[in-house]
């Protein structure tokens, strides 16, 4: 193949294109989020959390022209090279050109797409010949997209829910967790969050839902070998975490030949095909007895008679994580999962706590904790849905606080505290909430999940200091 002509770029040769073809292969949406799945497997749990810290870090200087060559980004390269059995040397995956780099990955349908994508994202970095040429060599024109792919597997069921947008929100002055994702502008906003140096809480929730999984309550809750489906609640926009879930699925079933079903919910299709982007590409947890599919549905109305139980499921494995539960009023979602749940299932909630903080300390944490350009970016995307209220000066997102004894508004569990964001007063009128986030007590949260039929079996740290927690319950009746 010719060499072909690039906007010229200083840095690691080709890197944007083969972080977009690798992040193609991998199915992921984040840059955090291939680094994490080149880690997977390759790197100890242990050392997780560093070297995703220092890999993000190198991610960025190889794009600001430098071509550091530390011991991690060494091993990243030492990762990718194991995961696909390339025949090269590290040296000479840095520094080959992406028409050379391409071509040492297998030929198949997995690469045709991903080359696919490389060439739709990158259009500053190829002009049109380069891009015909690497689709003539590498790629097809057929022009199929994993959105499209994925839309084929999305349930829509919502005949009876009204999906509602931030818009709705806004008029009410509270933008609630179930409209603010139903808009494709934050979906976005929540990639680069997620993707972001400042967001420690989606790190926390996946290092320690793997920490759970190999966790001995884990292991005895789930050794009668009967779950043989996983149903992600919120679960847009966090493939990694539905790659730990799917996998444990599997490996907990002692069922022969089992069909083995993973289930993808949010209300926002735009979060499902975060998450979608993942999966129906890489078709390898198909290809290995978990079959995905995505739910596109209310949570909170998982009662009514329009959804119903699959009759093929045996005990089944429900999650929320990513503190989601902190987003909602905790007495709609456990009599919701009342309904599909039976005796024998299990229920992951990944949940923030107080910690050891005084009502003083919370405040200040609220304030600075994930405090960052790209939470504010995701707080006030809404502001530009249609009809949108955002003025030609950025509002700041404005932090308070529910805390210390006494009733709060936003959460039914005993003595939890609540952040909320919102805007100041806009435009002559009052300010508008824009997300609330509830911090809990364990025993406390322990007792209420009590009170609904769900038994508390275990609770995980993540590896780090933080307050993030995966509490493991089981319906007891
Ligand atoms: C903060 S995001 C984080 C979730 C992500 N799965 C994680 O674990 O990091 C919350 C997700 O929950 C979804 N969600 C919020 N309320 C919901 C509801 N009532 N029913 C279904 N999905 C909901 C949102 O659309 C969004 O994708």
């Amino acid at each position: 193949m010719p060499q072909l002509k690039k906007a010229s770029r200083s840095g690691l040769h080709d890197w944007q294109l083969k972080k977009s073809l690798l992040k193609a292969l991998y199915g992921v949406p984040y840059d955090k989020a291939l680094i994490t799945a080149a880690a997977d497997g390759n790197v100890p749990d242990s050392r997780m959390s560093d070297f995703i810290d220092k890999c993000y870090d190198t991610f960025r200087r190889w794009q600001d022209g430098s071509r550091p060559t530390a011991p991690k980004s060494i091993q990243f390269w030492e990762c990718i090279i194991h995961d696909y059995e390339l025949d090269v040397t590290v040296r000479r995956a840095m520094s080959c050109p992406i028409e050379n780099f391409i071509a040492l990955f297998p030929q198949d349908k997995k690469l045709i797409t991903a080359v696919g994508e490389l060439t739709a994202e990158n259009d500053k970095v190829l002009d049109s010949d380069a891009k015909a040429e690497l689709l003539r060599q590498y790629g097809s024109t057929t022009g199929v997209t994993w959105a499209a792919a994925a839309d084929e597997y999305i349930v829509h069921a919502n005949t009876r829910t009204n999906v509602e947008g931030p818009l709705t929100g806004m008029q009410a002055g509270r933008i609630q967790v179930h409209q603010f994702y139903c808009w494709p502008e934050t979906a976005k906003a929540w990639s680069a969050l997620v993707d972001s140096d400042n967001y420690r809480m989606y790190i926390d929730c996946w290092l320690s839902l793997r920490a759970l999984v190999e966790s001995a309550h884990w292991k005895a809750a789930v050794s009668n070998g009967r779950y043989n489906a996983a149903v992600a609640l919120g679960g847009g926009g966090s493939p990694d975490k539905d790659r730990v879930l799917a996998n444990s699925l599997r490996s907990s079933s002692k069922q022969e030949g089992a069909q083995l079903s993973y289930v993808i919910n949010d209300i926002s299709d735009d979060m499902i095909r975060v998450s979608a982007k993942r999966f129906h590409r890489g078709e390898d947890e198909l290809a290995q007895g978990v079959e995905i599919t995505y739910l596109q549905r209310d949570f909170l109305l998982l009662d009514d008679e329009e959804y119903k139980r699959p009759s093929n499921w045996d005990s089944v494995i429900w999650a929320i994580l990513g503190g989601t539960i902190g987003n909602v009023y905790e007495r709609d979602f456990f009599r919701s999962i009342s309904a599909p749940s039976r005796v024998g299932d299990l229920l992951i909630v990944g949940v923030d706590t107080i910690g050891d903080d005084t009502a003083d300390a919370f405040e200040e944490r609220m304030r600075t904790q994930y405090r960052c350009k790209e939470l504010d970016e995701l707080l006030l995307t809404p502001l530009d849905a249609p009809a949108g209220q955002r003025g030609a000066e950025d509002p700041l997102v404005e932090v308070s606080v529910i805390a210390g004894p006494g009733h709060n508004p936003y959460s039914n569990v005993p003595n939890s505290w609540t952040a909320v964001f919102s805007t100041p007063p806009l435009s002559g009128r009052d300010h508008i909430v824009l997300a609330t986030s509830t911090r809990y007590v364990l025993d406390d949260f322990f007792g209420y999940a009590r009170r609904f039929g769900w038994e508390h079996l275990g609770t995980t740290p993540a590896p780090s200091d933080s307050t993030f927690r995966q509490v493991l319950l089981r319906r007891v009746e």
